[in-house]
Formats: C-alpha cells, sequence, structure tokens
C-alpha cells in the first residue's frame, strides 16, 4: 500500500514508518521538524534499506498538502503530526489548538478532496482523564479532560467520529495510546525531546548519560502499591505494530473502531527505576518531591479489545522497554545532534 504519514520524523512516527517500509509498503512523510530530526529518516532508511519519500513542510499549509495528495495515490494516511506536551499546553493552548485541530481539519479536507478517506488517527490515554474505571475500557467515561493537550485529542475523536457519521465511505481507526517508551533493538532511532523531557523514560536515561543530576519523582503518597504514580508503559515498536494491524483493519473495511493499545499492566514510578537499573546495571539516584498539578495516581488499559479485534497484543516487558531505551540513549547521548 502506498501510506501518507504526518509527523513521520517523530519518535512514534519513525518507528511505525520503519515497520511499514520492512513490510513492503510505500510511504511518504510530511513533518515540519518542529519536534524531530530528519536524521531520523535517514537512520529509517540505513535500517529498512528503503526510503520513504519526505515532505519539510506543515500540515496547516493547505495548497502543500493539496500537491502531495495530487503527486501521489495514497491508500491510508497516518496522523501523528502534533505538539504534545501536556504542560506547554497549558501555558501556550492557543499554538495547540491551532496546530493539533486546525492541522487535522485542514488534512481531513485535502483528503476528502482527493477521495482518500482512510485515515488512522494517534490519540490518547488522557481522553479518560482521570479514570472512574481500572483497567480502563474504550468504553469508559471521557471528555473529562485536565489540559488542552488532551482536549485537541478528544475533540478530534469527536470531530472524526461526527465525519464517519456523515460519510460512511471514510475508514477511520482511533488508537488511544497509553505511555510509549523503548526504542528500535538497533539503538539507531529513539525518542529525542528537546531540552528537559517532560516524560519519565526519557528523564531517566539522560540522568543514567549524566546529562541530568538525578531523577525527581514526584508524589510518594498517591493510593498506589508504593505511593508513586502508575501508568501502562509500551514498547514503541509493539505500539508501530498496532498500526500495521489497524492498516489491516482499514483494508477489511473498518467503518470507525476505537481501541486502546497498551499493555494491560500497570508499573509504577519506583518499578520502573528500579527495572531500568537491574537491566542496565546503572544506579539512578531520585528524589521525592511535591505531587504535580493534573497527575493522576494511576492509569492504565484494558487492551483485550485490539486482542480481539485486531489480533494485536503487546509483546515486549518492562525490562525490554528499559534496556532498549537505553541502548538508544548511550549510544546517541546527544539524540540525533
Ligand atoms: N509520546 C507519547 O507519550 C504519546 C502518547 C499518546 C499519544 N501521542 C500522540 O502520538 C503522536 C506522535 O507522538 P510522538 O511521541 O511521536 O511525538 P513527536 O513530537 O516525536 O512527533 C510528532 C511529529 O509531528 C511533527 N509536527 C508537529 N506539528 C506539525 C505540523 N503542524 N506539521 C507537520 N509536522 C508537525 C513534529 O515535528 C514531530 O516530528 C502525537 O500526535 C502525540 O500526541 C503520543
Amino acid at each position: 500500500m502506498n501510506i501518507f504519514v504526518t509527523g513521520g520524523a517523530g519518535f512514534i512516527g519513525s518507528h511505525t514508518v520503519l515497520q511499514l517500509l520492512k513490510e513492503g509498503h510505500d510511504v511518504a512523510v510530511i513533518d515540519n521538524l518542529s519536534n524531530s530530526s530528519e536524521e531520523a529518516l535517514k537512520r529509517v532508511e540505513e535500517l529498512s534499506g528503503k526510503k520513504a519519500k519526505f515532505y519539510k513542510g506543515d500540515i496547516l499549509d493547505r495548497k502543500l498538502l493539496d500537491a502531495i495528495c495530487e503527486e501521489n495515490d495514497f491508500d491510508c494516511c497516518i496522523h501523528f503530526a502534533g505538539l504534545k506536551a501536556v504542560g506547554e499546553s497549558v501555558e501556550k493552548p492557543w499554538e495547540y489548538y491551532n496546530n493539533n485541530i486546525s492541522g487535522t481539519l485542514n488534512l481531513i479536507a485535502a483528503l476528502k478532496d482527493h477521495n482518500m478517506k482512510n485515515f488512522i488517527f494517534s490519540s490518547s490515554s488522557t481522553v479518560y482523564g482521570e479514570p472512574k474505571v481500572i483497567p480502563i475500557t474504550e468504553e469508559c467515561p471521557k471528555g473529562t479532560c485536565t489540559n488542552p493537550y488532551g482536549w485537541t485529542k478528544w475533540m478530534i475523536e469527536q470531530i472524526l467520529m461526527d465525519i464517519y457519521k456523515a460519510d460512511n465511505d471514510w475508514n477511520i481507526v482511533l488508537l488511544r495510546y497509553f505511555n510509549p517508551i523503548g526504542a528500535d533493538s538497533s539503538g539507531r532511532i529513539g525518542e529525542d525531546p528537546k531540552g528537559i523531557p517532560n516524560n519519565l523514560m526519557p528523564y531517566v536515561t539522560q540522568v543514567a548519560v549524566g546529562k541530568l543530576p538525578k531523577l525527581g519523582v514526584f508524589g510518594d503518597d498517591y493510593d498506589t502499591p508504593d505511593g508513586t504514580g502508575v501508568r501502562d508503559y509500551i514498547h514503541v515498536t509493539d505500539l508501530a505494530d498496532g498500526h500495521i494491524k489497524a492498516l489491516k483493519k482499514i483494508c477489511d473495511k473498518a467503518g470507525l473502531c476505537i481501541y486502546n493499545l497498551g499493555t494491560g499492566k500497570g508499573v509504577s514510578v519506583l518499578e520502573l527505576v528500579k527495572s531500568f537499573e537491574e537491566a542496565n546495571g546503572i544506579t539512578i539516584p531520585y528524589e521525592i518531591k511535591e505531587r504535580r498539578a493534573g497527575d493522576i495516581a494511576m492509569c492504565y488499559s484494558d487492551a483485550t479489545k485490539a486482542e480481539k479485534e485486531l489480533g494485536w497484543k503487546a509483546k515486549h516487558d518492562i525490562v525490554d522497554m528499559c534496556r532498549d531505551s537505553w541502548n538508544w540513549q548511550s549510544h546517541n547521548p546527544d539524540g540525533y545532534r
């Protein structure tokens, strides 16, 4: 198939592009490189032996999207492009709503005008807000997001559901990711956050490599087994694989489908630190700090729907994730720079 990947130079996008190329698909990427580097795509080419077409540009640029759609005959679009830092979204709500929502509306319009109606969207477990029931199934209550980033995901889901309702020619798969970490086992591609990392694993690996002095653990008095926050970490390679399975679903005329992509297992901050230390033989100094505003105690998925309907199940455990994250960071202490 010929696949259009927005945000394909980013963390999850680059791992998915690699998998798509390995599976024999043709790929065209659009990315404005606002949070990524073209080097990621060069390395994807080195690993797969195949080249993805690359358009450096913005999904807000309708003319460019039209030109790309005219030049290529896409079978499906996988839409990763977006801003994703929760804290930053509170500071810069307009930028987040504009980039994520206007960008998606623009993209949908261009695809529709070229009769390309197969679409896979990167949603997030943040749509569940403070979860009412754990493990979280796709049917759990939504729409009580705690930050603008989460709202953009929920609003885009809503938009896509309405678009499908009005026009059943669309095939749309909404994938709600839990907490992607890890890296390709080659250590050639991985997560490369700009500035101080917002997420736990990149912070841990930067402490391990000596770029940051110690890890701050935000709160140890949550109602969880060891008091620290519990999340559902998922290996980025498993996540990429979920997109390959979603693509198969699209070929079978998906209609509109929604899936959690997680492992179904909760891991606490201190458990993750311990696993990282054991997997890699490195000590991570840490300090307990105040709870961080907006953080929730516990969040992990019920991933049985994806297993039943997509035949997808996460294969990697937390030790694999810790090993591969470190393999990437230790060989690329400055990321792609
Ligand atoms: N990483 C996570 O924890 C996580 C969890 C749930 C959902 N998601 C979603 O998955 C998607 C990919 O996340 P990621 O971790 O790979 O992030 P990322 O920042 O590494 O990748 C996003 C890519 O989109 C590009 N981009 C942003 N705005 C653009 C625009 N207007 N035009 C063109 N390119 C643009 C960026 O340069 C970047 O390469 C995002 O939509 C994110 O919200 C991520």
